[in-house]
């Protein structure tokens, strides 16, 4: 009943990787892979293609976004960048970190990452983490900016090392999380956001972690950065989704 109001997304994290030619050329060859796809799906690129994508190109259905952004409208921050240069460059959202107020009020739509490291997972401290990076993450954040959040479970053990977690394991988090949003914003607003998981995500485990139910979407890091892999792991979503 709760999974049906949430729409899933998958979201491709391509890190440091593909020049402007080599991702006009892959998303030009990604759309009629994922035709049929009743899942929305986000590609977090590097900065030099978000405005090439947005604007030499039609890339809906796919929405593009931002691996980063600095919490300061503008100033003396060598190598960084502003909420309102990447929206004016295209992109519609962003991963954050203690800079949710700002990307809400470029209107940007917030990526919140939280996780915890290997030796915190392993001292069984995961939720005391989560409810830590919580707390800090969406401090003084208002209520009606949260609508628009994102959250990404991402173990960093997890990430980019071949090893997942479960999907029981995954829930369990997710659950927690739900249930933090819950206290924060009540539950019917807190059934509307969208909790992904990410931390090596590939055709294979996709679908068994879709089928929790706190569980809305992917954040997929390697496997993104294929034509097949990722096509694979949008279509498999969509049959998840739509249970078949
Ligand atoms: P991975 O990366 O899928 O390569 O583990 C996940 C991520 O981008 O955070």
């Amino acid at each position: 009943m709760e999974r049906s109001i949430r729409k899933k997304i998958i979201t491709g994290n391509w890190k440091m990787h593909k020049t402007i030619e080599q991702a006009l050329d892959f998303v030009k060859r990604l759309i009629p892979l994922i035709q049929e796809s009743d899942v929305q799906v986000l590609l977090a690129v590097p900065f030099t293609v978000i405005y090439p994508l947005t604007h030499e190109m039609d890339c809906s259905p796919l929405v593009i976004g931002a691996q980063n952004m600095n919490d300061a409208s503008e100033g003396a921050f060598t190598g960084e960048i502003a909420a309102k240069m990447l929206k004016e460059a295209g992109a519609e959202f962003a991963f954050i970190n203690r800079k949710m107020k700002r990307a809400a009020e470029e209107g940007l739509r917030p990526v919140l990452c939280l996780g915890e490291t290997l030796e915190e997972y392993k001292e069984q401290k995961t939720e005391e983490v989560i409810q830590l990076q919580l707390e800090e993450g969406l401090k003084d954040v208002p209520n009606k900016a949260l609508r628009q959040l994102i959250l990404a479970y991402e173990p960093v053990w997890a990430v980019g090392t071949g090893e997942s977690a479960t999907p029981d394991q995954a829930q369990a988090v997710h659950h927690f999380c739900r249930e933090w949003l819950k206290e924060r914003l009540g539950k019917e607003a807190a059934q509307q956001i969208i909790i992904q998981y990410g931390g090596s995500v590939t055709p294979s485990n996709a679908g068994e972690l879709l089928s929790q139910p706190d569980i809305d979407g992917l954040l997929v890091g390697g496997a993104s950065l294929s034509l097949e892999t990722f096509s694979q792991i949008v279509n498999d979503s969509t049959k998840k989704s739509l249970n078949i």
